[in-house]
């Protein structure tokens, strides 16, 4: 057996025997400071990753570590608080793992947040972003041999974010009354913040907003066969204006992230209910 897909399945076994084995729908990953949306879960179990075994340790801060399984908007949900980033030294092969295992735990539909720099002018500190389409600067994480039990050599990525899920999360935002934003996200290493010209560059490839996560995910996810829906928390603007002055700050990104949260949590339980 393919070495890979034994760790992935000794972890989704643990899980099963935590969840009684039952199969959540739903899968969202909560990224920095949006891991309180996770408390209007009702968990029916709270796994810390230390648990499982092949899950990488959560490292990062505004990152919890568990993965919570419970019922939201009246689907059973499988969340993690918590993602882990290639900045942290993981292969890629650790950073998705618990895409694979979710996929092999029966999730269908993936739901994706983080926290992201400001690269369109026209956005501000605090604003939503759906993602519309995302650009790629860290390794692909489909590189290797291919998991023929999860999907095909080459994966399709034109409609990588689900048409029908961004049509429902605008219908939801306009009924509950909340801004939205739409964009592309960008992917890159980190985990320093970028230059002046880096912003300038990605504002000229088409970059709305940037970050150090969620790609990798998306990816594996979209191999699994699983539609994805994507948004991003504006937590600070990158230095657009080029401003000297401008600094980024890990803890303003949290703050703002979980000032987020609540807006959040409603446009994804609103779509959530509508599958
Ligand atoms: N750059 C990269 N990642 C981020 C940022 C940023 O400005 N804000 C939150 N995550």
């Amino acid at each position: 057996m393919d070495e890979r897909v034994k760790k992935i399945d000794e972890a989704v076994e643990y899980i099963k025997t935590r969840i009684c084995g039952k199969t959540p729908q739903v899968g969202i990953v909560l990224g920095s400071g949006l891991g309180n949306l996770a408390d209007k879960i009702a968990a029916e179990a709270v796994i810390p990753y230390s648990d499982i075994p092949n899950f990488a340790k959560s490292t990062a801060i505004g990152h919890k570590g568990n993965l919570i399984v419970g019922m939201l908007a009246g689907k059973l949900v499988c969340a993690m608080q918590g993602r882990f980033h290639y900045y942290e030294g993981y292969p890629m092969e650790r950073v998705t793992l618990p895409v694979r295992v979710m996929a092999r735990l029966g999730v269908k539909t993936l739901f994706v947040s983080n926290a992201a720099g400001g690269i369109n002018p026209f956005f501000s500190v605090g604003d939503l972003m759906i993602i519309s389409d995302h650009i790629n600067l860290l390794p692909n994480p489909l590189i290797g041999p291919n998991f023929e039990e999860f999907g095909e050599r080459f994966t399709d990525m034109t409609s990588a974010y689900d048409r029908t899920l961004i049509f429902e999360a605008r219908k939801a935002a306009a009924m509950l009354g909340i801004d939205v934003r739409e964009g592309v996200y960008l992917a890159n290493p980190g985990p320093s913040y970028e230059t002046p010209a880096e912003v300038r560059f990605y504002n000229t490839i088409g970059a709305d907003a940037v970050g150090m996560s969620t790609v990798p995910e998306v990816i594996v996810a979209r191999h699994s066969g699983m539609r994805v829906f994507g948004m991003s928390v504006i937590t600070n603007m990158s230095n657009v204006s080029n401003k000297e002055t401008h600094l980024n700050d890990g803890q303003d990104v949290i703050d703002q992230a979980d000032a987020a949260a609540d807006k959040m949590e409603r446009i994804f339980s609103a779509i959530i209910e509508s599958l």
